[in-house]
């Protein structure tokens, strides 16, 4: 192999730009050319892209965000866009595609491995959302963001005797929330996986306070419901709360020591892939191994999600 392209798709992730890295030095040292294309499959089309060398990604490791800028492409959804975008890439003398992202970009990579382009997809993304890897570059930092937030928002919920809703990010998934919840001491953990109804959630704070508990924290996952709307509930029952919505400061921020590793690993381990002739491949992570999965059969796989700390949130939080 020649050359291989790379890009960034999705929400952003931090470690996005350790990947890259990885990447291109992997291929370097393969002998294999990269170019790096721009603002995610929508580069295909625009036909933004260049190569990139070892000085391009030299002082990255620690940088939160993507250097090739990333962004979900509704034009890219389309077939006759694929279609493009796969004449595009074999035009550039690209022989196949690193895709890092989340569950989109591994569906538009499927796309174009089925028109005749080699894939290997690196899962990143701060959900922690995908079948076949139990963990995605990313999360740790999230996490840990998050975790700093509610250890700041316990200080003065505790000197001020305060119910606090904390929303943090996960459209579908309450990966983030019950990681970061059990981290920091907080219950009720909300997540889509799982709901609870809010007289339940009120029922349980309101048992805390009669253990004598002066504070709470109430982890809501986007995807199981607005802060906003379950404090608003929350008041109706007698229960008056603050809200703070992390949003996409867990996005930002400079990636953990364990996400650069593990961006390091799968970056790697993408080209190896590629180079040795694999066409259509999900890499993943599973206990402490590296693995490759068939890209389509790992889409049909559940995500992670580990029942049991939730529990353990409820248990430990008194
Ligand atoms: O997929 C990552 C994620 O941060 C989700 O947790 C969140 O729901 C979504 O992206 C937000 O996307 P956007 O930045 O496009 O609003």
């Amino acid at each position: 192999m020649k050359r291989l392209a790379v890009l960034t798709s999705g929400g952003d992730a931090p470690g996005m730009n350790a990947v890259l890295r990885a990447v291109v030095r992997q291929a370097e040292a393969l002998g294999i050319e990269v170019m790096g294309v721009r603002r995610g499959f929508q580069g295909l089309l625009d036909g933004d892209a260049r190569l990139l060398t070892t000085e391009d990604v030299a002082g990255m490791v620690h940088r939160g965000g993507t250097l090739l800028l990333a962004g979900r492409s509704p034009a890219f959804m389309e077939r006759r866009h694929q279609e493009e975008a796969a004449r595009r890439l074999k035009a550039w003398g690209v022989e196949a595609l690193v895709a890092v992202g989340g569950n989109g970009t591994a569906r538009g990579a499927l796309a174009l491995s089925r028109l005749g382009i080699p894939v290997a997809v690196v899962p990143a993304t701060i959900d922690n959302d995908m079948g076949g890897t139990d963990r995605t570059v990313g999360f740790d930092t999230a996490v840990n963001t998050a975790v700093e937030a509610m250890d700041r928002l316990r200080d003065t919920a505790t000197s001020h005797e305060r119910i606090f809703v904390v929303e943090v990010m996960g459209r579908h998934s309450g990966a983030l929330a019950l990681y970061a919840g059990l981290a920091a001491g907080g219950d009720p953990i909300l997540i889509p996986e799982a709901p609870i109804s809010l007289e339940e959630v009120a029922r349980r704070l309101i048992e805390s306070r009669r253990r004598g508990k002066l504070y709470s924290l109430v982890v809501v996952a986007e995807g199981a419901g607005k802060g906003g709307e379950v404090a608003e509930a929350l008041g109706a029952m007698g229960l008056s709360a603050h809200v703070t919505v992390l949003g996409h400061i867990q996005r930002g921020g400079s990636p953990t020591a364990q996400d650069r590793i593990l961006a390091a690993r799968l970056g790697s381990r993408a080209v190896e892939a590629l180079a040795q002739g694999e066409k259509n491949v999900l890499v993943g992570v599973k206990g402490d191994e590296v693995h490759l999965l068939d890209l389509e059969e790992a889409l049909e796989l559940p995500p992670p999600y580990p029942r049991k700390y939730l529990e353990l949130a409820a248990t430990l939080s008194r």
